[in-house]
């Protein structure tokens, strides 16, 4: 019994091993063009910029600036999966190229997912602390989200 424990340990640490070498592409494209981005397009102050480059732009961009760990399976699949579904969602660094609707939705499900505290996501924000918003930092964010809502250029379809 004891002799086939160590086997099944073995094998499982061999395979921990064999899947280390499973890495598929980084969400990384520098040089990219940030003509539609969302904080750039609508000149989105310091404070909230830097607010939501760091909860949001890692599973929501082209650009994820990944840690150490990140790069460890089966961490790595995980993160991967995040990143392709949020991106699929919404991407920030193209926002500029959807439609006014798609627009005037998405900014209304931000305040919908940053009030109920669902994004950005728990299983994010255990590694990443400094992605956690507090209650000041939501408010910010969502009032300034409710800003560009009401004006013009974006709610005429
Ligand atoms: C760890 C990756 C990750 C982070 C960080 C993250 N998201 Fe997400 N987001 C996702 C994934 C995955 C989905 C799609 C699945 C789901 O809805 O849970 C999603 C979905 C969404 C949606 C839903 C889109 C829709 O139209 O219903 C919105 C809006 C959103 N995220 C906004 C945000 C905002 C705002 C932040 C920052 C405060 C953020 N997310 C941070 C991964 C992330």
């Amino acid at each position: 019994m004891k002799r086939k424990l160590k086997k099944v340990g073995i094998a499982l640490f061999l395979v921990l091993i064999a899947i280390q070498f499973y890495q598929p592409a980084l969400n990384q494209n520098p040089g990219q063009d940030y003509t539609n981005d969302f904080l750039i397009t609508t000149n989105a102050p310091s404070n909230i910029s830097k607010l939501i480059k760091t909860s949001c732009y890692d599973c929501h961009s082209n650009n994820t600036e990944y840690l150490w760990y990140d790069y460890v399976q089966p961490a790595r699949m995980f993160v991967e999966s995040h990143i392709k579904e949020g991106k699929e969602e919404l991407n920030f660094n193209e926002f500029g190229s959807y439609s006014n609707r798609k627009q005037q939705s998405k900014l209304e499900a931000i305040s919908k997912q940053i009030k109920s505290g669902e994004m950005p996501l728990s299983s994010y924000t255990i590694l990443h602390h400094n992605a956690v918003l507090n209650e000041t930092q939501k408010q910010e964010i969502i009032t300034w989200i409710n800003s560009i809502n009401e004006s013009n250029s974006l709610s005429e379809d």
